[in-house]
């Protein structure tokens, strides 16, 4: 089992959701965030204003974001990460991140139940 943690823009939710629908996971966990990544927050696609911010000191600005985590079988990574890609990739930056993390073992608290058979 992998875990999928995917930081996308707060107007693909609904993006987001659909996929993991259509892939019958068996649940999810949402978080509003803030955060920034390799441009510090700066929304612009000028790679001059990038490297500006890259050579002078700069306050770190914040966007919203949504980090959505996922516990999927491993056979559904490669499709949710298509998916997702086809969906929440605009062509600017900020665009998001999934991290991809092992998962050893979950437990449906309820039944006893492990492993995929408790997702
Ligand atoms: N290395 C990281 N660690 C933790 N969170 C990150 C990291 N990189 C990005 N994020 C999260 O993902 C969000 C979106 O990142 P973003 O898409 O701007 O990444 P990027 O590397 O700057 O790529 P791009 O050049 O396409 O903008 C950030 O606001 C932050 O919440
Ligand atoms: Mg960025």
């Amino acid at each position: 089992m992998k875990e999928l943690v995917m930081i996308i823009r707060p107007e693909k939710l609904e993006d987001i959701k659909k996929i993991l629908d259509d892939v019958n996971c068996g649940g999810m966990t949402l978080y509003t965030a803030m955060g920034c990544g390799t441009q510090k927050g700066v929304t612009t696609d000028d790679a001059n204003a990038v490297n500006e911010i890259k050579g002078f000191k700069t306050t770190i600005n914040l966007l919203p974001k949504v980090k959505v985590e996922v516990v999927v079988e491993d056979k559904e990574v490669e499709h949710i990460i298509e998916c997702v890609r086809e969906t929440c990739a605009t062509d600017h930056v900020g665009d998001g991140k999934i991290f991809i993390r092992d998962i050893e073992d979950v437990v449906r608290i309820r039944t006893g139940e492990r492993g995929t058979k408790a997702l």
